[in-house]
């Protein structure tokens, strides 16, 4: 071995990783150069100690339930699209506001593996099948574009909504490349931001890093709440401060409904002063495996529905809503004051959490092994290990069947968050939109669908019907395309025309 391994096997030996060496006599000259400089630049003393952090906090958390240091969300900090009907308007104007002075940008986490789903490449390029085969990158950036055109219309001055891009190692390049292939979607190149946050390796219980192949370690995203730790590392923070940025909206890349810099939850957090807000879903079934945002001794924080016993989780108040039904959906409001003493304060504060996983390695004889129950760990800090810290909190409620349904999930019969649900959750709303506008659907009897569908005809199939983002971003401005008017599906509505698709046709 050189000098320069010889180096590396003290560092290893040092942290207790020789072991990532055992192979080396095995690998070509090329495969010894990409794995001495990958280990060359691992600060080994820094992962042992989130191993150990991590592993400490995971089982000490074990044996103790949250129930009774719980307490729901107050109605004071809450703002409600149901309860509180009579505010949107306003919020939806404050929002807007911002908008139009540039003050609002959008940062979508899109560093995840995507390994339920179970492509290979990243899930924004994902085509759910939708009428007019958009990939949820597209229809994320249609609706920043058609934001930006409501914000100048409404405020006559020209404006944009900067789009922050969190990748990974592993998404970076395929990310770009798509983005660049589709001439940025009509966004202006120049507010589309790419930034990649960090990995860490996978370890074994003990803490030993495990190997993929006898060449290469077994690396993964350090969750999305590595957000905090890549902001600070690529300077993000102070290019929001150069573009004038006042507000963020973090949102996954998976929710097809997600309003993207959504006006009315911005202008609701900026009415509230609110240096971070949370949108959440109402949790009806107790045993929805859904984090709750509550507060814990005081701090506000998402509580897993395994940290809860059965009773808390079943707990309803007075209104016989359920007593923790804030459900999360990784939808989050932040100021950019707050997300910067975040990121310079509080961020190696952040513990990672330990998701234990099946990891395939290789053996001793270099064998690869695909394990068939968890045999390690891989440590992920979360988007939301940041609410402890807000001075302001507010959390904002909005419909599920309007604003969340993820795509998690490759499609099997009867599936939950699959590409078929995702798409037909999108295709539902959209009728509703066009009935609101008062348009109707005809049967190929030429009778008109019910708004409310029959289950006797025993199909839940949605009216095909979609809606192109740079028509109407959140339901507006269909009336004169559809007033008064009978469309048989699949029904399709962008900016050149409405075309009705002749069944199994285009
Ligand atoms: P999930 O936790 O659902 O993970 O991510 P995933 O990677 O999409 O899918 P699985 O678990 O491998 O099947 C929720 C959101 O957080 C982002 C994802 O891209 C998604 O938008 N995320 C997740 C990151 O940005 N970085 C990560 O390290 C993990």
């Amino acid at each position: 071995m050189d000098p320069i391994t010889n180096g590396l096997m003290q560092k290893l030996a040092e942290a207790g990783q020789s072991h990532l060496l055992q192979f080396w006599k095995d690998l070509s000259h090329e495969e010894q150069a990409d794995l001495a400089a990958e280990l060359q630049g691992m600060d080994f003393q820094e992962i042992n100690g989130f191993f150990k952090s991590a592993m400490e906090t995971s089982s000490s958390s074990k044996h103790e339930k949250m129930d009774t240091r719980m307490e729901p969300v107050p109605r004071e900090v809450l703002g409600s699209v149901t309860r509180d009907r009579e505010c949107l308007k306003s919020w939806e104007a404050a929002g807007l506001h911002c908008i139009s002075q540039s003050k609002v940008a959008a940062l979508l986490l899109a560093g995840g593996q995507g390994t339920r789903l179970g492509v290979s490449y990243p899930k924004g390029m994902y085509d759910v099948g939708l009428p007019s085969h958009k990939t949820l990158f597209q229809i994320q950036a249609e609706r920043i574009l058609k934001l930006q055109q409501l914000a100048e219309q409404k405020h006559k001055i020209k404006c944009c909504i900067p789009w922050y891009i969190m990748t990974s190692g592993r998404t970076m390049e395929s990310t770009k490349e798509f983005f660049s292939r589709h001439n940025y979607f009509g966004l202006d190149k120049n507010n589309v931001v790419f930034f990649q946050q960090g990995m860490l390796p996978a370890m074994d219980y003990k803490g030993k890093i495990i190997l993929e192949s006898k060449g290469k370690l077994s690396m993964a995203p350090d969750g999305n709440g590595g957000l905090y730790r890549a902001l600070r590392n690529q300077g993000i923070t102070y290019d929001m401060e150069r573009r004038g940025i006042e507000c963020i909206h973090v949102y996954c890349v998976d929710n097809i409904l997600v309003k993207v810099a959504d006006p009315a939850f911005v202008g609701f957090c900026v009415q509230k002063e609110a240096d971070c807000g949370a949108k959440v879903v109402e949790k009806t079934n107790p045993t929805e495996a859904v984090g709750v945002v509550c507060k814990v001794d005081g701090h506000y924080q998402v509580v897993e529905y395994s940290e809860i016993t059965l009773a808390t989780a079943e707990k309803r108040s007075a209104d016989g809503r359920l007593m923790f039904n804030a459900g999360n959906v990784a939808n989050h409001f932040f100021s950019l004051s707050f997300l910067r003493d975040v990121v310079q304060k509080h961020e190696p504060r952040l513990q990672h959490h330990v998701a234990q996983k099946k990891i395939p390695y290789v053996d001793a004889q270099g064998r690869l092994i695909k394990p068939d129950k968890p045999n390690g760990i891989k440590m992920e800090k979360f988007v939301f290990d940041i609410f402890q810290f807000a001075k302001t909190f507010v959390v904002y409620e909005v419909l599920r069947e309007d604003e969340f349904s993820p795509l998690k999930n490759a499609d099997t019969q009867d599936g939950k968050d699959t590409p078929t649900t995702a798409r037909h959750a999108l295709m539902s709303l959209h009728h509703r939109w066009v009935l609101n506008a008062g348009g109707h659907f005809i049967d190929e009897n030429g009778r008109r669908v019910p708004a409310i569908p029959s289950l006797k005809d025993g199909t839940d199939l949605p009216i095909k019907c979609e809606i192109s983002p740079l028509v109407s971003y959140g339901g507006e401005g269909l009336e004169e395309f559809v007033k008064e008017r009978d469309f048989h599906p699949t029904l399709m509505i962008d900016e050149h025309r409405v075309h009705e698709l002749v069944k199994n046709g285009v």
